[in-house]
């Protein structure tokens, strides 16, 4: 293990209910003005907004809205928030939404009290904000665990970059599993395939050798593949949508990055691949997975068995230690095809005609995995997932 010094700072209030609770628990200690985030309108047919907006004047908030966040979230619309934010005099903000809306607000929480441009601070200076509004987070799609840490992506359009940026943790954190039992199946299977990609990034960081975060990590991704065949099965069923939003926080809470570094090769390349098309982002990561990992898993077989038979249950018996590592990636291949997501770009609708050279030469080289790619590789793994 690496060492670490591990502190959490998001309060989770999980399960019925949990919006009353957090905000009657949570707000009080705020001033009145609060900007309340969310997305293109899903909460307002849910019920969602309604229950929210009332909650929220009845603890005596004067609501101010910032609404229409997109997926993926652009750099202009945390502007816009941060200058909502501003010219309201903001105490306190409200996510309400999915990744998108509760990245944005973290973003925004930062450059409202900021004099200059976020990400010229960021990427220009290496300035990390230390100033931000108070946030909180109402989980209405999980998946990217976004609610559980600080880091937020988003899409800056002028520069053609789908990038990290670091802002504000939420301070308290809506898990309330009938909150997302209205998203479509497509973004259920999409989100909790983003989960296991997240645990898989922490997987195959270093060190490789068996340690005690990557059994947590074994026993959180067999969850997750068990639960999303359950829930193609039972879509209605709260328990299994309980158990996959709680693997969701699992895998970005810090828990199973602890002693490790990370390794997120494949979501650099994949935010890379949506500033250049827009596209869902757990879709784009079940396309890229298996092909990546077809090109490194020689540099790492041992890591690689260990994941084939402590999460696909592959049987080692009779195979070498590569032949073990090749099956569990074939095995996450067939996976991704049994659940109905994408196993090429055609099938999402990413042409032949895409700048994947661009996407190549513009992504993040990460140094977590086993062999650090270079961006011809990358450019050739983009080829093949075409
Ligand atoms: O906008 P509305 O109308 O609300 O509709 C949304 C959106 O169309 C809809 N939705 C949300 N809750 C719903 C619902 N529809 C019906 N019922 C509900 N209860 O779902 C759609 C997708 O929402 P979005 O927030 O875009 O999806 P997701 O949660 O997958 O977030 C994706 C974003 O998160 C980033 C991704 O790159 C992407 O920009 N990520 C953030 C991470 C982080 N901060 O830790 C980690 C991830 O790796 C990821 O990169
Ligand atoms: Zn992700």
């Amino acid at each position: 293990m690496n060492d670490f010094v591990y502190e959490y700072p998001v309060k989770v209030y999980f399960g019925a209910g949990s919006a009353s609770k957090a905000i009657s628990e949570e707000l009080a200690q705020y001033g009145p003005n609060v900007l309340l985030a969310y997305g293109g309108g899903s909460i307002r047919k849910t019920g969602i907004y309604d229950e929210i907006t009332g909650l929220l004047r009845a603890a005596g908030k004067n609501i101010t809205e910032f609404s229409g966040i997109m997926s993926n979230p652009t750099y202009a619309k945390v502007q816009e928030g941060a200058e909502l934010a501003r010219k309201n005099h903001i105490d306190f903000i409200l996510a309400v939404g999915g990744g998108s809306v509760i990245d944005c607000c973290k973003i925004v929480a930062a450059q409202a009290r900021m004099e200059g441009d976020i990400w010229e601070a960021q990427y220009g200076r290496g300035e990390i904000p230390e100033q931000m509004l108070p946030t909180g987070a109402v989980v209405t799609a999980f998946g990217t665990g976004a609610e559980m840490n600080n880091g937020a992506v988003i899409t800056n359009e002028e520069r053609l970059m789908k990038a990290p940026l670091a802002g504000a943790y939420h301070s308290f954190a809506v898990l309330d599993p009938e909150y997302t039992m209205s998203m479509p199946e497509k973004q259920v299977i999409s989100g909790a395939f983003d989960t296991l990609s997240h645990c898989m990034e922490t997987y195959f960081g270093t060190p490789r050798e068996d340690n005690v975060s990557d059994e947590i990590n074994e026993a959180i991704m067999r969850n997750v593949i068990r639960n999303i065949r359950r829930t193609l099965k039972e879509p209605g069923n709260e328990h299994i949508r309980s158990e996959l939003i709680w693997d969701a926080a699992m895998a970005e809470n810090g828990i199973l990055k602890l002693g490790k570094t990370t390794d997120f090769q494949c979501h650099m390349l994949e935010h890379q691949l949506g500033a250049y098309t827009n596209c869902n982002h757990g879709q784009g990561l079940a396309v890229i997975h298996p092909v990546l990992y077809r090109h490194i898993c020689k540099d790492a077989p041992e890591q690689f068995a260990r994941f084939a038979e402590n999460v696909f249950r592959i049987d080692p018996e009779g195979k070498t230690v590569e032949e073990t590592a090749r099956a569990g990636i074939e095995a996450l291949a067939d996976f991704i095809r049994e659940i109905g997501l994408p196993g090429s770009f055609r099938e999402m609708n990413i042409g032949a005609d895409t700048d994947f050279r661009a996407v190549a030469d513009t992504t993040m080289l990460t140094g977590g995995c086993c062999r650090r790619l270079t961006a011809d590789e990358l450019y050739e793994i983009l080829r093949e997932c075409i």
